[in-house]
């Protein structure tokens, strides 16, 4: 539509004007904040800039190359890749408290996108001088006050306050005065797929909160297979009004049990792993029902995750509202 068309025309000339000729790095991470501000900067510079996508390897299946298919194959952007999983993994080998967990990986995110950074700033008078973040304008709100009045951290959202200035460097923000469902919007007309701009929240620790206890190559494997076969079916039933379950649900996800249950299977048995599938409806993610999928859906998938990922041999359904419970099991 024409407003968009035009909010993009001005947004394109913002960036420009402001960053001249010189050089951007954006932190990529396949949420629809950085991807959108990625899209957007790179209709307005092209390859003045420069995305950095570190797989912390507990994203979901396909993910990190989609994102490569997307910004590279499609939109001709410059993104390097870090493959960080073996890194990650070796420091939360042994952890399985949620927050030491999420503090290792927020952590660990920083210093290998620094070391990164570092590379592009350093190459004399081309070097980058700019970072440019996915800030949206909830984002600016929260960050202004409203988090520090919170007595307990219930569960600590990584953010990377200060990266600009620890790595020298002028912040661009061109999302700051949008809500998220003009990001979406914007996503959408800039090209990018609805179904990665609609996509469900992603938590920035990944399947390393959706696997309880100590993360392991074997579960994030097996979580993952697990997990596509959920969302492929919350993509493919739909309501009466032909909707699909994915849309009606604000944030679906399966949870991998590190406990072994028995089964039966041909004319064996088995001892296998256990998930949990989760979805929930909510409109501001503070307070959510857990959703009441149709009983075919949940036979479907449990069937398949059963049949299809040998290891699981049990599907399991969460029935806890928030609150008591959160939305993530961890
Ligand atoms: P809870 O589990 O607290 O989740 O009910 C509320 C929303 O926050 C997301 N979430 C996170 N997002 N880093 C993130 O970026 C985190 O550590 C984190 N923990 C929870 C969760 O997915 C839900 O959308």
């Amino acid at each position: 539509d024409w407003v968009m068309r035009d909010h993009i025309a001005e947004a394109v000339e913002q960036i420009r004007e402001q960053v001249g000729d010189e050089e951007v790095i954006l932190g990529l991470s396949g949420g629809v904040d950085s991807s959108v501000a990625a899209a957007l900067i790179h209709r307005a510079i092209g390859d003045q800039l420069t995305c950095v996508f570190v797989d912390h390897g507990l994203l979901r299946l396909n993910e990190g190359d989609m994102v490569m298919d997307m910004f590279v194959g499609k939109l001709h952007a410059k993104v390097i890749r870090v493959d960080a999983s073996d890194l990650f993994l070796g420091k939360l080998a042994g952890v399985s408290d949620p927050e030491a967990k999420r503090k290792i990986i927020g952590g660990e995110f920083v210093t290998v996108f620094k070391q990164e950074a570092a590379k592009l700033t350093s190459a004399g008078a081309k070097g980058a001088k700019w970072l440019a973040q996915g800030t949206i304008y909830p984002d600016v709100i929260e960050s202004g006050g409203a988090k520090s009045k919170k007595a307990v951290t219930i569960k600590s959202h990584h953010n990377v306050g200060g990266l600009p200035e620890q790595l020298g460097l002028k912040l661009l923000e061109p999302l700051r005065d949008l809500f998220k469902d003009e990001v979406r919007e914007l996503g959408v007309a800039l090209g990018l797929p609805p179904e990665m701009v609609y996509r469900h929240p992603f938590p920035g620790p990944g399947l390393g909160v959706r696997i309880l206890g100590e993360v392991k190559k074997e579960y994030a494997e097996l979580l993952r297979r697990a997990d596509a076969i959920f969302i492929e079916e919350l993509r493919n039933f739909k309501d009466d009004s032909g909707k699909t379950w994915y849309d009606l649900t604000s944030q679906a996800f399966t949870v991998f049990l590190p406990v072994k249950s028995v089964g039966v299977m041909g004319d064996g048995r088995t001892y296998d792993y256990v998930v949990a599938l989760r979805a929930v409806q909510t409109s501001d993610f503070m307070t959510a029902d857990w959703a009441e999928l149709p009983y075919a859906l949940l036979k479907k998938v449990s069937g398949r995750i059963i049949n299809e990922v040998r290891g699981i041999n049990r599907v399991t359904y969460d029935v806890s509202s928030k609150p008591p419970a959160t939305i993530e099991w961890e």
